[in-house]
This record gives structure tokens, C-alpha cells and sequence, in this order.
């Protein structure tokens, strides 16, 4: 435990947004909070619906006095309480994002929020002004930034190693959509995905784009001054899917005219596979007569991965990251709650800290101005500048 939190004295208490029971990434935010004992997380609403909230939030072990039926009742009875919340960690749906973090930060409490922020640049720039306003924090889960290799990178520029840099390239590439999942059994998850309105103004930019975006310009600290993007839209069908998707990589490259930003231009070639999603260095082989580390004697290699379908139960349950999510990401979600942690317990000792570099909503701010420029420039198929943001 570090000095700073024994000084303080006790863990900061934390109350959850969303990630109720099958919640995809809930269980990651709360085991990452507690990982290094600077918080405990006291309660939360775990579902839009009341019932269903306050049910989960007993089956997830926490008090039925704090397993709340929305957000307005957590504020007003963990204002209350004598031990109340510190802080709201929120990972539910996107179009949320910006409401519950408003009412938060107005409640006096800090924020660690899921990307996208919000719905756009307007609501992330208030969320800005509010944040600042009421003196409160505001961490956003790129998960990515927090990697240890990552901030090794960032200290790599930072302190001029690299000299100055001409290219920045970050991939992400992700298979869950690929297929037209509209056809197939829903579920409360792909429903908001799948509705536009939810899921943001560029679907595979919420969901993805804006974690390579902010891998980018946070190891790089630079910002993106304008962008020429390809957006598509997927599946055919009777509606089509009403959602943009990415089918290019968006890579950062040094505009000419930039003057310490970086432009993000699109590149045709593609590459195999992403750089984030590399695999660890440890290798079992045991090739068998009929089975090898690549595949079956005389079928095509393939891979198979951690989680996929197919695999039995009892080895999918060994993963301790949703597929698709890369092990170690638990550990770095940790890195940005306790570096949270730290600057709030440092603010009520008076004292100052190093740099704490988790990712704040001046860079989700950032992050809205780059998907919009995005999408305008698929609309004029032409470069589009992204707007200053706070
Ligand atoms: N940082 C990352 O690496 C990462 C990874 C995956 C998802 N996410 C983000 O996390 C968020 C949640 O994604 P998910 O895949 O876990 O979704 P999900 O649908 O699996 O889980 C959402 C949870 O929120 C609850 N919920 C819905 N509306 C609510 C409301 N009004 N009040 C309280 N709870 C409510 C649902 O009951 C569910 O438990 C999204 O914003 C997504 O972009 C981030």
C-alpha cells in the first residue's frame, strides 16, 4: 500500500454505473478499483430497470440498502450517509455517459467514466466546464494508456529520446461486428450497439477508433489537427445497419503545416493483425500426430483464441478478460484507478503529487472533436480540420 494511501486512511469509496450481472466490461472496472486496496466499491444501479438493479446489486454481494434503483436516489443517499460514495465509476450504455456524469460531477463526486465521453463535442466540452467547475476529477478507461510498455513510450518522447517524430501509427482491429449480428439472438447489449442513437455518431469509433485515437495522441502527446477518414457503412438487408464503420485503419501521420499536432491521414495498405492485441512471449508447443500448435495435419493454420466459441466452458472460464480484450488490461484499468486515487488523496492531504498521467476528459473532449472531423470528412471526401477542444 502506498504511503499516500495510509496517510489518507482509508480506501476512497466508489460507486458503480452500470455493470450489472453478463455486463460485459463491469467486472473488469470493479476488480481493477480494488486491485491495489485504494478504493472499495460500497454500491451502485446497476440496470435501467429498478428492480433489476437493485436485485443484481444484491446478487453481486453488495448491501441491499446500496444497490440502488437509479442514479438521482444513489446522489441523494449517498450525500447522506456519513461514509458516502467519493466517487462514481460509470460503464453503461453510451448515450448515458454524458447525463450521469453531469449529475455526478454536479454532486460534488469524481468521475471515472467508459469512452466515448459522450454523444459529441458539445457534451464532453460542458463535461469539461462542469469537471473544472466543481473541482472534481475526471478519468476515462482507455485502458491502453496505462500499459506499462505504453507509458514507457510516452517517456520516450517525452524526453526527446525518439528526437522529433515523423509518423505515429496504431492500429486496433476487432471481428465482434463483422458478421450481420442483426440477424442472429439479441440481447440487451447488442440492442443499444446496434441502435445509432445509442451507440454514438460512428459506431466503430466509439467502440474502438477512439481507444487507437487516444493511444496515439497520448504516447505521442500530440493532438490531431485534421483528419481525411474512410467510414463505411456495413450489412446490407432491408435497412442496411444505420451505423458508420471503419474500413481503414486511421493512421496519425505529421501534417506538413501542422505545428505540433499531428494530422491523421488514411493509408490503403493492411496489416494482419494488431499491434495491441500481440501475444505475450511464453509458447507451449506440443505438436501431437494429429494436432499441432497451428491446426489440424493437412488443414489450413488457424489460431485459436482465449474465449473463442467452441472452446469448453471450463477453459473459456479461465479468461479473465472479455474475448477480444487483451490479459493485462485489468491491471492497467488498476493503473488508472489508483493514479485517481492518489491525486484525490492528495488534494484532501494538501500535498502535490508527481504527474499522474491517466487519461482525463480534456482528452475525451479531444477524442468527440476527432470523431466529428471524422465523419465530416467521409461526408466531403476531403481532409476536415478537428475542433479546438479545452
Ligand atoms: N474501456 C474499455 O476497454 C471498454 C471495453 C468494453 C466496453 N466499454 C464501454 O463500457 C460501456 C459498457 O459496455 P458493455 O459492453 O459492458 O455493455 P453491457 O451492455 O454489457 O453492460 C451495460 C450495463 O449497464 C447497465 N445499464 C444499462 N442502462 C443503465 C442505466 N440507465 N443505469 C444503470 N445501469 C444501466 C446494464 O444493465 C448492464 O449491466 C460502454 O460505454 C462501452 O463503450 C469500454
Amino acid at each position: 500500500m502506498s504511503d499516500l494511501r495510509t496517510r489518507f486512511g482509508r480506501p476512497l469509496r466508489l460507486a458503480i454505473v452500470g455493470g450489472g450481472p453478463g455486463a460485459w466490461i463491469g467486472e473488469m472496472h470493479r476488480t481493477a478499483a480494488e486491485l491495489d486496496g485504494h478504493w472499495r466499491v460500497v454500491g451502485g444501479v446497476f440496470s435501467s430497470d429498478a428492480a433489476r438493479s437493485r436485485n443484481g446489486g444484491i446478487a453481486m454481494g453488495f448491501d441491499a440498502g446500496r444497490s440502488y434503483g437509479d442514479l438521482d436516489e444513489l446522489l441523494d443517499r449517498e450525500k447522506r450517509r456519513p461514509d458516502g460514495a467519493d466517487a462514481v465509476a460509470i460503464m453503461t450504455p453510451n448515450d448515458t455517459h454524458y447525463p450521469f456524469a453531469a449529475a455526478a460531477l454536479d454532486a460534488g463526486l469524481d468521475v471515472v467514466g467508459d469512452k466515448p465521453v459522450t454523444h459529441d463535442l458539445a457534451q464532453a466540452r460542458d463535461l469539461v466546464a462542469r469537471t473544472t467547475k466543481n473541482g472534481r476529477l475526471y478519468a476515462i478507461a482507455h485502458g491502453y494508456s496505462a500499459y506499462p510498455m505504453t507509458r514507457y513510450a510516452r517517456h520516450l518522447v517525452r524526453e526527446g529520446v525518439l528526437g522529433a517524430l515523423r509518423l505515429v501509427q496504431v492500429e486496433y482491429i476487432q471481428s465482434g461486428l463483422a458478421t450481420r449480428l442483426e440477424d442472429g439472438p439479441s440481447s440487451n447489449r447488442l440492442s443499444w450497439i446496434l441502435d445509432s442513437q445509442r451507440s454514438g455518431l460512428a459506431l466503430v469509433m466509439s467502440a474502438i477508433g477512439c481507444h487507437a485515437q487516444h493511444l496515439a495522441c497520448f504516447a505521442s502527446g500530440l493532438s490531431i489537427t485534421r483528419v481525411a477518414a474512410d467510414l463505411g457503412r456495413a450489412g446490407s438487408g432491408p435497412q442496411g445497419r444505420r451505423l458508420h464503420v471503419g474500413i481503414d485503419g486511421i493512421r496519425g501521420r505529421r501534417a506538413r503545416d501542422a505545428d505540433g499536432h499531428a494530422g491523421c491521414g488514411r493509408r490503403r495498405e493492411r496489416h494482419p493483425a494488431s499491434r495491441l492485441r500481440r501475444k505475450g512471449h511464453a509458447r507451449l508447443v506440443a505438436p501431437g500426430g494429429k494436432l499441432s500448435a497451428t491446426g489440424v495435419q493437412g488443414e489450413p493454420a488457424r489460431a485459436i483464441g482465449r474465449g473463442d466459441p467452441g472452446l469448453p466452458a471450463e477453459i473459456i472460464a479461465l479468461g479473465r478478460a472479455p474475448r477480444g480484450h487483451p490479459e493485462g488490461l485489468r491491471e492497467a484499468f488498476a493503473n488508472i484507478y489508483r493514479e485517481v486515487a492518489q491525486e484525490r488523496m492528495a488534494r484532501a492531504l494538501g500535498e502535490t503529487i508527481a504527474d499522474a498521467p491517466y487519461p482525463r476528459i480534456e482528452e475525451g473532449a479531444h477524442t468527440m472533436a476527432f470523431i466529428e472531423a471524422c465523419i465530416e470528412s467521409q461526408r466531403r471526401g476531403d481532409w476536415a480540420a478537428v475542433e479546438k477542444s479545452p
